[in-house]
């Protein structure tokens, strides 16, 4: 889920023969020891608080996200993640002995959340997000794994990974981690209060924002120095988190910490596509957590040199001539049929106050119109606490017609001239949802 589908061929032709290339110099590091098995631990040897602060942890982890299949057992795996490089699907994280992690010892875990190796010595692809887990703390780990090995065991084989060759080869991964699996300890920020440091840590541990909000490049890795500055994840825009984000100046730790617990702020708009599961899991988290991963961000966001930003962004809207056109007219039309019921003026949506205004949603004032596609392809949740929800107008809307309602969008609430190609990429986002 982690991965863009963009530039899948430059990608592959790339990584098959960096692979092989890494696969040769490492070779002598490629193979790490089993650790024997054990008998399945006893859920009565851990204590409950223990078990308690493991769940939290593993929410934050997304773990069950990943390791839940549609409509299968939770933490049985076998969901399918797409990368530019094949399909890898997860695994099965419950106790069971044979097909399970039931017979890893707590040190085997720990060895597979820091350095991404299996307890047979096999390495794992970064489609799990170990590349962050290595910054969680052993007592931490410790915790999750206790949560477990406490659940119920499920019997579920994990299906073969449908990766291109060499890739297939699990070895190579080994010059993947020595290129970008990183130990360091963090580097030091200067003072800031326990509470902006426990979201540091679990933003870049445990809660692997950047994940998705850190661009990737072509071997699939995250891009060191661009940290939080904005990715992508399943065909949607993964917007910055720090002050380049187009809406940083309204975003505060209150309003963050709203939209992380509940998957919608009304000054800010709704948590969609591959967002919202990870604000279902955080709703469950304790809020001093979630307040302090708020708290973070909110301080990236802040930054200080916003007036640089904004002066690039003037020159480049002025290169673009705001042309009106046909598509003006014909947008504002359907815009008043089709969407002016919930999103127009005094409409019930917008009385409640619940739902955020078009004015202030990102995904119509960010360069990448992807989110604004997805929503419109798929439409819009209930959130927590404000019923209403947006339909799914794939159907109903034929690709012009999106993109003359977006532009139209656009260029009437986030006050920008319209997305240039957006009917082409309104096409190209229908046909990957269709693969
Ligand atoms: C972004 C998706 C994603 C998230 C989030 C994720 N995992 Fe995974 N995990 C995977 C995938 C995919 C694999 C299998 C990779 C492979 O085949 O090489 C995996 C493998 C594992 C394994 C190895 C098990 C085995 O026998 O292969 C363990 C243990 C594990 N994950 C634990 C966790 C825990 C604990 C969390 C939460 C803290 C978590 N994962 C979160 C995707 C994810
Ligand atoms: C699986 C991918 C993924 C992960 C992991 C993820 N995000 Fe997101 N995030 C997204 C996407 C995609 C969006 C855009 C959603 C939309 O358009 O509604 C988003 C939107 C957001 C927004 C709203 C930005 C805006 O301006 O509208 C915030 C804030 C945010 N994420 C914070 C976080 C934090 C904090 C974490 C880690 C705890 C995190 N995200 C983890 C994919 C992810
Ligand atoms: C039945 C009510 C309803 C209708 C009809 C509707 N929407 Fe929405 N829309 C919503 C809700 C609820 C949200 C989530 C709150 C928010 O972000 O404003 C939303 C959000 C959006 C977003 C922001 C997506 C994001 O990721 O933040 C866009 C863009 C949007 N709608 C465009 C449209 C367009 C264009 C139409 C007409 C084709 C339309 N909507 C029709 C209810 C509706």
């Amino acid at each position: 889920m982690a991965f863009a589908l963009h530039h899948k061929k430059a990608w592959l032709g790339t990584l098959a023969v960096v692979a092989v290339g890494c696969a040769a110099v490492v070779g002598a590091y490629v193979y790490q020891p089993a650790i024997p098995p054990i008998a399945r631990p006893d859920p009565s040897d851990f204590s409950p608080a223990e078990v308690a602060r493991g769940e939290q942890l593993a929410a934050i982890g997304d773990c069950a996200v990943c390791h839940t299949q549609t409509g299968g057992a939770v933490f049985a795996g076998s969901r399918p993640l797409a990368t530019p490089f094949g399909t890898v699907f997860s695994s099965n994280i419950t106790p069971d002995v044979d097909t399970g992690i039931g017979d890893w010892s707590a040190a085997a875990f720990r060895r597979t959340m820091k350095d991404g190796v299996r307890r047979d010595g096999a390495y794992l692809y970064p489609a799990f997000p170990y590349n962050h887990f290595t910054n969680a703390s052993d007592s931490d780990i410790d915790a999750i794994y206790a949560f477990l090995m406490s659940r119920d065991a499920v019997s579920a084989p994990k299906p073969a990974n449908q990766l291109i060759p060499p890739l297939g080869f699990r070895p190579v991964l080994a010059g993947w981690n020595l290129l970008f699996l990183r130990h360091d300890k963090p580097k030091d920020m200067g003072k800031h209060s326990d509470e902006w440091e426990r979201g540091r840590y679990l933003v870049n541990g445990l809660g692997h924002c950047g994940g998705c909000h850190t661009p990737r490049n072509l071997l699939g890795a995250e891009e060191s120095g661009k940290a939080l500055t904005g990715g992508t994840a399943e065909g949607y825009r993964a917007p910055p988190l720090d002050h380049s984000n187009p809406m940083a100046a309204s975003w505060t730790a209150d309003a963050l910490f709203h939209y992380l617990k509940t998957g919608e702020d009304p000054a800010h708009g709704a948590a969609a596509g591959p967002m919202a599961p990870v604000t279902q899991e955080l709703a469950r988290v304790n809020d001093h957590d979630v307040h302090a991963i708020a708290v973070y961000i909110a301080s990236l966001m802040e930054g200080d040199d916003g007036a640089e930003d904004s002066a690039i962004d003037e020159k480049h809207e002025a290169s673009k001539a705001a042309s009106p056109t046909n598509s003006q007219a014909e947008g504002a039309m359907l815009f008043a049929g089709s969407c002016g019921g919930c999103h127009g003026d005094d409409t019930p949506m917008q009385r409640s106050g619940q739902r955020a205004p078009l004015s202030v949603v990102t995904a119509l004032s960010q360069d990448d119109p992807s989110n604004a596609i997805q929503a419109l392809m798929k439409g819009i949740g209930p959130a927590k606490g404000a019923g209403s929800y947006m339909p799914a107008f794939r159907d109903s809307l034929d690709d012009q017609d999106m993109a003359a309602l977006l532009n139209y969008a656009r260029q009437n609430f986030a006050d920008k001239p319209g997305w240039d190609n957006l009917e082409k990429k309104v096409s190209e986002i229908r046909k990957e949802d269709q693969e």
